[in-house]
């Protein structure tokens, strides 16, 4: 829609939150702003920058590389795990280096027999694709993945699960919850995702963009 109806326009879509606001700092280095975007206080979800015909929008993460996808944002600024998680067809371009953590198996110390044993086990999380890749292409372990929402390292605590596959960052949630990383799984940070047909269609204005964006990184 967004690219028949005003093909002029540049449209991001970045995840909600803290991911916004480094990727909003970072492209303001090269040139790219929108001022409307610093009102703390607007409700508003859709941002344009008209001098340089540039639309912004807000969404949760995990709907970043659906609009991607769709062609309804043409650039989208997402953590990897997302991307890995939505497995959506989409162009990883470029690592923006921050939102740096890790996805990890956690759990109680106790819980490191049932992952070398390759036990039957139950493994809470957020991320039900990475977590089946991972236990059954990679380590070609049988578990019973349980879909949670949040506070994942819950699970554990109150007996639902066994493990949790979750995302750590500086360890203290873990820390503080008696649990402790037993395996890691991949490195994650921000990374910028284009729809394939706007690879093409606005391959110079994107690419100008990564081009800027890497004397950054
Ligand atoms: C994330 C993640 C961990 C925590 C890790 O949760 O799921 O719980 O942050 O950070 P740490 O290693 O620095 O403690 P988030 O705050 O996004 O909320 P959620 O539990 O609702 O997903």
């Amino acid at each position: 829609m967004t690219m028949m109806d005003d093909k002029q326009y540049l449209t991001f879509a970045l995840g909600k939150g803290r991911l916004a606001k480094d990727t909003m700092a970072l492209f303001e280095k090269i040139g790219i702003t929108c001022e409307e975007m610093k009102d703390k206080d607007s409700r508003k979800l859709i941002f344009v920058n008209e001098e340089l015909k540039l639309k912004f929008f807000l969404s949760k993460g995990p709907d970043v590389p659906t609009y991607v996808e769709y062609g309804a944002a043409d650039i989208g600024v997402v953590g990897k795990d997302t991307i890995l998680e939505e497995d959506r067809r989409v162009y990883e371009v470029l690592d923006l280096g921050y939102g740096k953590c890790r996805m990890c198996v956690c759990g109680p110390a106790k819980s490191k027999e049932l992952l070398e044993h390759h036990e039957m086990i139950r493994v809470a999380t957020k991320y039900p694709h990475i977590a089946k890749d991972y236990f059954y292409n990679k380590k070609h372990q049988t578990v019973d993945i349980i879909k949670l929402n949040g506070s994942v390292e819950l699970g554990p605590l109150v007996g639902l699960a066994d493990v949790i596959v979750d995302i750590v960052e500086t360890g203290s949630t873990l820390r503080e919850n008696g649990l402790e990383v037993l395996e890691e799984i991949c490195p994650l940070s921000a990374r910028m995702i284009v729809n394939q047909v706007s690879m093409k269609m606005e391959s110079d204005r994107i690419k100008k963009i990564i081009h800027d964006l890497k004397q950054y990184l």
